[in-house]
């Protein structure tokens, strides 16, 4: 009954308005990043809510709703008033890998939301404490599987992208450790960096300026080559996991029932996004991985969304305990 109001809501102040895409936007834009500061997700918002901001001349402010992985924030946006005034912020965990977790997702990934365009993909990267004992990668698959050893894995809660990789390199080791949920890797890092917790699967954009300093161990990042942020990272077929492949990747969605006009003018500044040197520049420093031409339509947004939901169904089906 919400959404249909909601949806009755825009329906009238478009009707009573101005052409809304030709002013859009008049105010403020919420970005709602689904997780805690400081992490992944919210740093690729930030760096995308900048250049919005400049080109449309309104603030994009963004608001973090974290908690169950990511998927509070998500159906947050997925029940908010379809205006164009709150976007959103997902990734391969709440648009992917979610509803194999949960059962009974309140949203539709697929159905329940106007993608606008993949900001970046993300490598996911096996990192741990600077001081675990382990010199590479094949070590640390030796601890790992050592039954007298009982590590402990942080993560951004089931369903995150830290979660899911992780888990799949749980089952590809046979190994089941402690598991520390956080709000968000942002978070979580902090508690790595001070040696709380032992290891983690995530994304490179949270991570290279961390690897760079020494303040955690990366050992292998799970992509066919290595990145150009972190040349010294071996990939996993180098360090001997060849198996182990697998990138995340955060992009822009809208509630569904946005007008298209004001989606097509969204995607257009995200495009204009990924074509600003600068914007450009801070993506890949920090090591993502940016969408050709092809891949920057909302159509072929909506497709991944499509495939994800379907590649980690099998993997992840029944772990949510993990
Ligand atoms: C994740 O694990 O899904 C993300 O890294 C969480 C975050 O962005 O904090």
């Amino acid at each position: 009954m919400k959404k249909i109001l909601a949806v009755l809501a825009a329906a009238t102040a478009l009707m009573a308005g101005p052409a809304p895409a030709q002013t859009y936007p008049t105010k403020q834009v919420t970005v709602i990043v689904p997780f805690a500061a400081g992490g992944p997700t919210d740093i690729v918002a930030r760096i995308m809510a900048d250049y919005f901001a400049k080109a449309l001349g309104q603030q994009f402010v963004v608001e973090n709703v974290a908690g169950a992985g990511g998927t509070t924030g998500t159906l947050r946006t997925a029940q908010s008033t379809p205006d164009g005034y709150t976007i959103m912020m997902g990734h391969m965990g709440t648009h992917g890998a979610a509803p194999a977790l949960y059962p009974n997702l309140k949203y539709d990934p697929t159905k329940d939301f106007e993608p606008i365009g993949l900001a970046a993909g993300t490598p996911i990267i096996i990192v741990a404490r600077k001081d675990f004992p382990a010199a590479n990668l094949k070590e640390f698959i030796a601890r790992a599987k050592n039954p007298d050893v009982r590590l402990s894995q942080a993560h951004a809660g089931v369903g995150s992208v830290s979660h899911s990789t992780c888990t799949m390199l749980s089952t590809q080791l046979g190994t089941k450790h402690r598991v520390v949920a956080y709000r968000g890797t942002g978070p979580a890092l902090n508690d790595l960096v001070g040696g709380q917790v032992d290891y983690m699967c995530d994304q490179i954009v949270n991570l290279v300026e961390q690897i760079k300093a020494g303040a955690i161990k990366a050992y292998a990042i799970a992509t066919p080559e290595r990145s150009p942020a972190l040349p010294d990272v071996p990939t996993t077929k180098e360090a001997g996991l060849p198996d182990y492949q697998v990138s995340a990747w955060n992009a822009l969605f809208a509630p569904k029932g946005t007008p298209k006009e004001i989606v097509a003018k969204l995607n257009d500044t995200y495009k204009k996004a990924l074509a600003d040197a600068a914007t450009r520049k801070r993506l890949l420093d920090l090591g993502s991985v940016l969408p050709d031409a092809g891949g920057q339509t909302p159509e072929s947004l909506q497709k991944l969304v499509q495939t994800e939901v379907a590649r980690w169904n099998p993997i992840l089906k029944g772990q949510a305990t993990q």
